[in-house]
């Protein structure tokens, strides 16, 4: 076991209380926020056979849908994903290497672990999570003046044990590249379908996520491709989204 595998065996038990740990009360509450947002942005993700690389104590795994796989080498964070993600199949493994056949899962989810790999190990994992999904969702914590590009920091447990623990920070662009992603330009649209009624949502972004609009509307599903070309109308001549994909 690597100093990284033992530093979060060992930290399973305090994880979720420590993961704010040090943070002011606004910062904290911001943190939470944005939890519940990326949560319900998983939540979002359609169902099928999903698998959570390195899911820890499943704060992330939780809000997915569809046949979950979660995967982690800790027993201890494992065991405490079992009460969170009960219907979950939990697999007790170590990446690079993905103990799966090719191509078994819809999608490979995977939370605050792909900051912590160094080149070689992000290299082999890339490969292979290629190699048993056709679809990628890296959640990790973005590049900011806050903390340097990458480097080894030292983590401290309750009981004052101190590791050094690998950790990159990306830009969207640098990581779409090393995922080898196509997408140049966020640009979705969702629409839901409750009864007779329709409700469109769109959003165009740049890929560092500093600009984004947004529009939706509600109406007869009768009417959902006119509704559609209105909000896409909306998005791309009143809100400037026409000049956010000119520059893609
Ligand atoms: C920062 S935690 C993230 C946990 C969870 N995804 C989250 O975001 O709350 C990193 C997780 O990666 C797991 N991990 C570290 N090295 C691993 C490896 N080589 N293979 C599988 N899991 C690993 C740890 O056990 C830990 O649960």
């Amino acid at each position: 076991m690597g100093e990284r595998e033992e530093y979060y065996d060992r930290r399973a038990a305090e994880y979720d209380e420590t993961t704010t740990a040090g943070l002011d009360a606004e910062t904290a509450a911001a943190f939470a926020q944005e939890m519940a947002a990326l949560g319900a942005v998983l939540a979002a993700l359609p169902g099928g056979r999903v698998l959570d690389v390195a899911c820890g104590t499943a704060l992330f795994t939780q809000h997915l849908r569809g046949q979950v796989v979660a995967l982690d080498q800790s027993g201890g964070m494992l065991k405490r994903a079992r009460a969170r993600v009960p219907t979950a199949w939990l697999v007790q493994a170590a990446v690079p290497a993905l103990p799966f056949a090719s191509s078994v899962f819809d999608r490979l989810v995977t939370c605050h672990l792909y900051g912590h790999l160094v080149e070689v190990e992000r290299v082999a994992f890339v490969a292979e999570a290629w190699r048993v999904a056709p679809e990628l969702v890296v959640i990790d914590t973005a590049a900011s003046d806050l903390a340097a590009p990458d480097g080894w920091q030292e983590r401290v447990l309750r009981n004052g044990c101190r590791y050094t623990i690998y950790k990159r920070h990306f830009t969207p662009a640098q990581l779409l590249a090393e995922l080898g992603g196509d997408c140049s330009l966020p640009a979705a649209a969702h629409a839901t379908l409750a009864g007779d009624s329709v409700r469109i949502r769109g959003l165009i972004a740049t890929v560092d996520g500093t600009r984004v609009v947004r529009h939706e509307l509600s109406g007869p599903a009768a009417a959902g491709a006119a509704l559609g070309r209105s909000v896409a109308r909306n998005l791309l001549d009143e809100q400037g989204g026409a000049e956010l994909l000119g520059g893609a």
